[in-house]
């Protein structure tokens, strides 16, 4: 569930990145960069509550648990993606109640900040188990 929850928000977040702020329209007046840019934010905040359950579902046997253990193995990564997740809930929504011009260019510098740190976040705190594996291996 993490695991797809995570390409599905994490892959939508980054191709709409893309198109707002890399791609060009090929016609001045146009009010998108690119024809798919609606669909792709819609899909977007479609999708992302199904990390917000996810992550939910795993707080209290995972997160909560591995951290009461005192479960020194992949602890920072884990830590990180605790201290990661609600400003990048939290900015997502905000993004959307902010009236304020600026305030809306605050919460998005923190939506993409939390967000990119999130994503390689989740990634090392994978490659740290495969870490694991390989060292016991040899
Ligand atoms: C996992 C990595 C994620 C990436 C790479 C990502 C990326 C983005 C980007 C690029 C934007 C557009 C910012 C702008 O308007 O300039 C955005 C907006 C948004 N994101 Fe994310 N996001 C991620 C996770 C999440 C999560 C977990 C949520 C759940 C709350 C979320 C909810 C939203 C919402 C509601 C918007 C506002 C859409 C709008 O009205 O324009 N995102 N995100
Ligand atoms: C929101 C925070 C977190 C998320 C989303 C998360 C996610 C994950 C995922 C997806 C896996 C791989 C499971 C698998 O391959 O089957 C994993 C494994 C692991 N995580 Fe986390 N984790 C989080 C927080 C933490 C914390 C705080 C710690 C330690 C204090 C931790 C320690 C571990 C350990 C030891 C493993 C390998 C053993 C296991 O699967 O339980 N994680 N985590």
């Amino acid at each position: 569930m993490l695991h797809v929850s995570n390409l599905l928000v994490g892959g939508t977040g980054l191709v709409y990145a893309w198109m707002l702020y890399l791609v060009k329209p090929t016609d001045p007046y146009a009010v998108v960069n690119h024809p798919w840019q609606p669909q792709t934010q819609h899909l977007h905040i479609l999708v992302a509550p199904l990390l917000v359950f996810t992550a939910g579902l795993v707080w209290r046997r995972h997160v909560w648990a591995q951290w009461k253990r005192g479960m020194e193995e992949r602890r920072r990564s884990g830590l990180s993606l605790v201290s990661l997740l609600v400003p990048m809930i939290v900015s997502g929504y905000l993004i959307q109640t902010s009236v304020d011009d600026r305030w809306r260019r605050i919460w998005v510098g923190v939506h993409l900040a939390t967000a990119g740190l999130w994503l390689l976040g989740y990634l090392a705190h994978q490659a740290m188990g495969y870490r694991r594996v390989k060292s016991v291996q040899r």
